[in-house]
């Protein structure tokens, strides 16, 4: 059920511009375009990025956006919630087979059975998911605001959380309520390791431990803080601490190191010897690809109308109980 990571593919790039960065730049303008950029993505398109953020934050810009193309660089349900939420709107992709293991370990037939066994139900879903698994939700939600949300549901309404164990988990424990988890994970944040984190510790003894709430519980124990994306790389700017073992994709740690370059960052490790810490996914889409997705204007992201509208609601949603 669980997917694994793509492999790496060439693109056919035919001939490219010597000035990327210039040639991006003269398409956005001719196209009246804007690329919202995930951090985890390469240092380059994070660079180029007109905006730069979490799910959530990338979800608000993209419900704000006056552009006629959004340029979206991470991964498809990303990609996909800017479509939901701008239809009239070209929205690229640069690497269509960008996609997310979580979203992946939580396929649509399944999850209708699943909440068809539980009609007492309501669902909150992650927004690493796919369009039918968000049309099939009440209220979408992000790391950045699962615990307000759920607090803000009736206690003695039951509650699915999908597709996300160990963000569900962490909600439980936040909010002490009772969720009923979809058994889903994120390839990346499961694969750090804890022995190899404890050892970083003890070789670093002033680092702080930051973790996103996808990693698995051993690895959370360690953490002095967790939160999204954003939450991290505002936590590592204002605590006083001068290091800190990260434990989500590395990419953050081109922002982390940005915002303060006196700081040390270290990545957490993976368990084998590998650079599984970083998401096969969000690497596919690279500088090289965004300028032609640019210039041919696709990969576009398109979905049927009808699971576009039954997503959009529990998205909007979202926006509103998180203002
Ligand atoms: P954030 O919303 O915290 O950026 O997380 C997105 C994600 O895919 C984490 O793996
Ligand atoms: Fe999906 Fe994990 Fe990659 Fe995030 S890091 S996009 S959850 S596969």
């Amino acid at each position: 059920m669980f997917t694994t990571a793509p492999a790496r593919k060439t693109p056919t790039l035919g001939s490219l511009p010597n000035d990327l960065f210039d040639a991006i730049d003269i398409l956005k303008r001719e196209l009246n375009a804007v690329i919202l950029a995930h951090y985890y993505q390469d240092p380059d398109i994070q660079d180029i990025a007109d905006y730069l953020g979490d799910s959530l934050g990338l979800s608000r810009q993209a419900a704000g956006t006056n552009a006629d193309v959004i340029v979206f660089a991470g991964v498809h349900f990303m990609a996909e919630t800017a479509k939901i939420l701008n239809p009239d709107k070209l929205v690229l992709l640069p690497d269509l087979n960008a996609g997310c293991s979580l979203a992946d370990s939580c396929p649509p037939d399944a999850f209708a059975k699943f909440k068809a066994e539980h009609p007492d139900h309501i669902v909150v879903s992650y927004i690493n998911c796919s369009a039918e698994i968000k049309a099939m939700s009440d209220i979408i939600c992000t790391s950045s605001n699962a615990v307000q949300i759920v607090k803000q549901i009736p206690e003695d309404q039951p509650i699915i959380f999908a597709p996300d164990r160990n963000l569900g988990r962490y909600v439980i424990e936040q909010t002490g309520r009772d969720l009923l988890l979809w058994q889903g994970s994120c390839i990346v944040h499961e694969t750090f390791s804890e022995k190899r984190i404890v050892q970083l510790k003890i070789e670093h003894p002033d680092a702080e431990v930051i973790a996103h709430p996808e990693c698995e519980p051993p690895v959370l124990r360690h953490a002095s803080y967790i939160g999204s994306t954003t939450a991290l790389l505002k936590y590592a700017r204002t605590s006083p601490s001068q290091a800190f073992i990260v434990a989500t994709e590395p990419g953050i740690i081109h922002q982390m190191q940005k915002q303060t370059p006196h700081k040390h960052f270290i990545p957490a490790p993976a368990t084998n010897n590998c650079n599984c810490n970083e998401c096969p996914f969000m690497r596919l889409n690279t500088l090289e690809k965004l300028y032609l997705a640019m210039k041919n204007q696709q990969p576009e992201i398109t979905l049927p109308e009808h699971i576009r509208l039954a997503a959009l609601r529990p998205i909007q949603r979202m926006l509103e109980m998180s203002l």
